[in-house]
């Protein structure tokens, strides 16, 4: 058996980010041909329209939205390496998952739309990345159609994401002129060519740059590049203060192998990762892991939930006794998976920078700290200021405590976060979210899970702040803001707008009112 630490060695857990229609589906399916991991471009998106796939009421969901709900653990091997790649759920309907997973990463994957630049999402994700101190690799997609100028997505980078970029690969020509990307390391040109689209691999063919056209348009550029000094850094990008840049066509297959090799190349393997006291765990010492996502009924033949741990130290085996830090309860792991879109294939072994499902495992919560001793205890996973919000009704005062006890286990789930506010106090929770997908699995939850008769009606806010006791003194009452506090006692000041906001900063400067990221 090889050792736990050669095994971490060649692993690169990674996600992918991007704001929804950069690409971040088609380059999942081009780096997933490069491994052998499917046959055929499509697959990924056809998974979650599948018809005979429905299984459950999730997936009725999944299919008739026609996005993916379910988590996707993605692990493929690539030249000698096995990557993991852990998909942002609920892409285009932000939710706090899209987040969390960023908490079980070793590192990430920008993807932006070449005509577009840095948009909405892709800044919100950049700022957890950052948060989180992941170092990001970026990729521009879509230079088969016209795009911004690299220099000025380069300087787009560096002024809005604060990073300093340092292209790898460097665009000649985009749209109809496209020609290929040079590949600053070795000035190798790498040709574009418009096959069958997207069909084929390792379609592309290298040839000397110099003395080529394409070539001495863009030696200025190069030279200009060189004379800056916008070189990879390893020590920089691993502290998360640089971006190795790459641009390419997700669609025509273009640069996405020397992404991926550069993924292998660059991107940390999984290393011992902090205590919340003390040092870190040796990487192969015991079995250690965080829990970083709960499903809930992804088969509803079977009612069960699933705890999704990221493997951080040791050698997970089926079956062993793992201890949760928090309740100090042992539970068996007789019942793991590995879930493949909406496959599940049961894991026997799994090593640091893997995802273990743990089926029914309904004692754990999002953040729990799993070992064989206990003793393991990671940093608490952030939770993120909400977005979205809604009173919560309960229309059937017989089942009342039905609604109350599903508000309260989706809360502790981290499904939605429930607040509770002086008038309202628990008949009317504000249920928050960071995106609205969130309220439709947890409106779902309540009816069908807990048999409750909820009703979801619109609350009149559109902001949220972490204050304290002497924020809740001197916001109560005030026109445009509502106090409330979360479960865990954390007070939060939910305001109506951006301006509403702006005023009680203005009038009580020395009150905190923290974005809560980073909590
Ligand atoms: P997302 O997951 O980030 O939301 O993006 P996705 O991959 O679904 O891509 C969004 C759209 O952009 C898709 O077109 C996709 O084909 C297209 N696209 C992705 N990469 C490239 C590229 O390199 N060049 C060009 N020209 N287009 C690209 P669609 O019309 O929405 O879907 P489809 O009909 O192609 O499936």
């Amino acid at each position: 058996m090889t050792s736990v630490r050669a095994e971490a060695e060649r692993r690169r857990t990674f996600a992918i980010i991007s704001h929804p229609d950069a690409g971040k589906t088609t380059l999942t399916e081009k780096l997933l041909l490069y491994s052998g991991a499917i046959a055929e471009a499509g697959a990924v998106r056809a998974r979650s329209g599948r018809q005979r796939d429905v299984t459950s009421d999730w997936m009725e969901m999944e299919r008739q939205r026609g996005i993916s709900i379910t988590s996707t653990v993605l692990q493929f091997p690539h030249d000698g390496l096995l990557f993991n790649l852990l998909d942002t759920p609920g892409h285009r309907d932000f939710s706090e998952d899209t987040y969390r997973v960023l908490s079980a990463v070793d590192a990430a994957v920008i993807v932006l739309d070449g005509a577009r630049g840095i948009e909405a999402q892709t800044l919100k994700l950049f700022q957890v990345a950052q948060a989180r101190g992941i170092p990001l690799l970026t990729f521009v997609n879509k230079l088969d159609r016209p795009a911004l100028s690299p220099l000025a997505l380069i300087d787009d980078i560096e002024d809005q994401l604060g990073l300093r970029a340092t292209p790898v690969t460097w665009p000649v020509g985009n749209g109809p002129d496209f020609a290929g990307v040079v590949d600053r390391r070795d000035r190798t040109l790498w040709r574009f060519e418009r096959t069958a689209r997207g069909s084929s691999i390792g379609d592309e063919r290298a040839s000397a740059l110099e003395g080529s056209d394409a070539g001495s348009r863009v030696a200025q550029e190069l030279d200009l590049l060189d004379a800056v000094e916008a070189n990879h850094d390893s020590k920089r990008f691993m502290a998360g203060e640089s971006t190795p840049v790459f641009f390419g066509s997700a669609l025509w297959n273009f640069g996405v192998r020397l992404l991926l090799d550069a993924i292998a190349e660059m991107a940390p393997a999984p290393q011992s990762k902090s205590q919340s006291r003390g040092d870190p765990r040796p990487i192969d010492g015991e079995l250690s892991g965080f829990v970083f996502k709960m499903q809930a009924n992804l088969d509803a033949r079977h009612r069960d939930h699933i705890a999704f741990m990221r493997v951080c130290s040791g050698r997970f085996e089926r079956g062993m006794t793992l201890v949760n830090h928090r309740t100090g309860k042992s539970f068996s792991t007789k019942y793991a998976h590995q879930v493949f879109g909406n496959e599940r294939q049961t894991v026997d072994v799994a090593h640091p920078g893997d995802v273990v499902g743990l089926v029914n495992a309904t004692d754990l919560r999002i953040g729990d700290s799993l070992s064989t001793s206990g003793d393991a205890e990671f940093p608490p996973i952030p939770t993120f200021a909400p977005e979205h919000f809604r009173i919560a009704r309960n229309l059937d005062t017989a089942r009342y405590k039905q609604f109350r006890k599903g508000v309260a286990q989706l809360d502790q789930e981290g499904v939605i976060q429930a607040l509770h506010t002086y008038s309202g106090g628990e008949r009317e929770p504000i249920l928050a979210a960071v995106g609205e997908l969130q309220f439709e699995v947890a409106l779902h939850r309540l009816q069908n899970e807990f048999g409750a008769q909820p009703q979801f009606d619109p609350a009149p806010y559109t902001l949220a702040r972490r204050t304290d006791s002497a924020g809740r003194e001197a916001l109560s009452g005030r026109r445009g803001v509502e106090v409330a506090s979360r479960s865990d006692g954390t007070v939060l000041a939910l305001f109506s707008n951006q301006s509403w906001l702006d005023a009680a900063v203005r009038e009580h400067p020395s009150i905190t009112l923290d974005s809560i990221i980073g909590l």
